[in-house]
């Protein structure tokens, strides 16, 4: 399985923070935000990793990131959106890079506090369709929002002023390789993007999404709420930790710190 960041956008809602700079090189505690989904990945037993970003600071990833060494990767992709055309948009360029396989697509502001290695194999299993993972929250108008009938999702909403349940859709996702056919039926929302949530809708519409629950807490960092709740988490609790259990999570030292 692939991986996909997607690290673009304008960051509108953090300005004047992004003003100079793109949302996912912000700090979050000890190191920049694009750190910790990239780690998430590399911790599910991915390897295989693109970024996508956009804007006038899209040359700072690749001095940041460079190959990838301090992750244990060899190699990184990167990919540049123009313009802001929302998150299916962003991730409608993966599909040279994906060819033909499944892949996670993590968004660059979406910091978990222990790992997806659980979905990620139950999805390598599941071969086909899409997974989605869902946390209960208290602020379910901030998010996509699944109604859920007996065990089956039957709908998801994107920020729902009346939200059908209190759990959200993180922002980490497993799709096959029909996404990209999905994404090009797709018609910009109220909000003039390609939504993901649409995306999820076609797999709903399908039967063929999957849903697991989140253990540990689950932030995104895109508002100053947010940000600051991502900083106080991970100063507090640390994130991305790994389970030892799990054969995929092979530990990965970045900076100082195995994780
Ligand atoms: C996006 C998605 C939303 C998801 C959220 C997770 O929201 O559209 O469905 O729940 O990420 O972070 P946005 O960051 O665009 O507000």
């Amino acid at each position: 399985m692939k991986g996909v960041v997607l690290a673009g956008g304008l960051g509108s809602r953090l300005n004047p923070l992004t003003k100079v700079t793109n949302k996912h090189l912000l700090p979050i505690y000890d190191k920049p935000m694009i750190y910790y989904p990239i780690q998430t990945l590399v911790n599910a037993g991915i390897q295989d990793i693109l970024v996508v970003t956009g804007g006038k600071n899209a040359g700072e990833f690749l001095r940041l990131l460079g190959n990838g060494k301090e992750f244990g990767l060899k190699h990184v992709n990167y990919t540049y959106q123009e313009g802001e055309g929302g998150i299916a948009h962003a991730l409608g360029l993966a599909e040279f890079f994906a060819d033909g396989e499944p892949i996670c697509v993590i968004l660059g502001d979406n910091i978990i506090e222990t790992n997806v290695c659980k979905a990620a194999d139950d999805f390598r299993k599941q071969g086909k369709g899409a997974k989605i993972i869902l946390k209960q929250v208290t602020d379910a108008d901030r998010f996509g929002v699944v109604e859920i009938q007996g065990d089956h999702i039957v709908g998801i909403e994107e920020k729902p002023k009346a939200p059908k349940s209190n759990l959200a859709v993180i922002g980490i996702y497993f799709y096959d390789a029909s996404v990209f056919e999905k994404i090009k039926g797709l018609k910009p929302s109220g909000r003039g993007e390609l939504e993901i949530t649409d995306v999820n809708n076609f797999y709903v519409q399908e039967g063929s999404l999957t849903y697991e629950m989140l253990d540990g807490w689950w932030t995104d960092a895109g508002t100053f709420e947010s940000l600051l709740r991502a900083n106080n988490l991970v100063a507090s609790t640390g994130a991305n930790h790994v389970r030892a259990s799990l054969p995929q999570a092979a530990p990965v030292a970045v900076g100082d710190q195995i994780r």
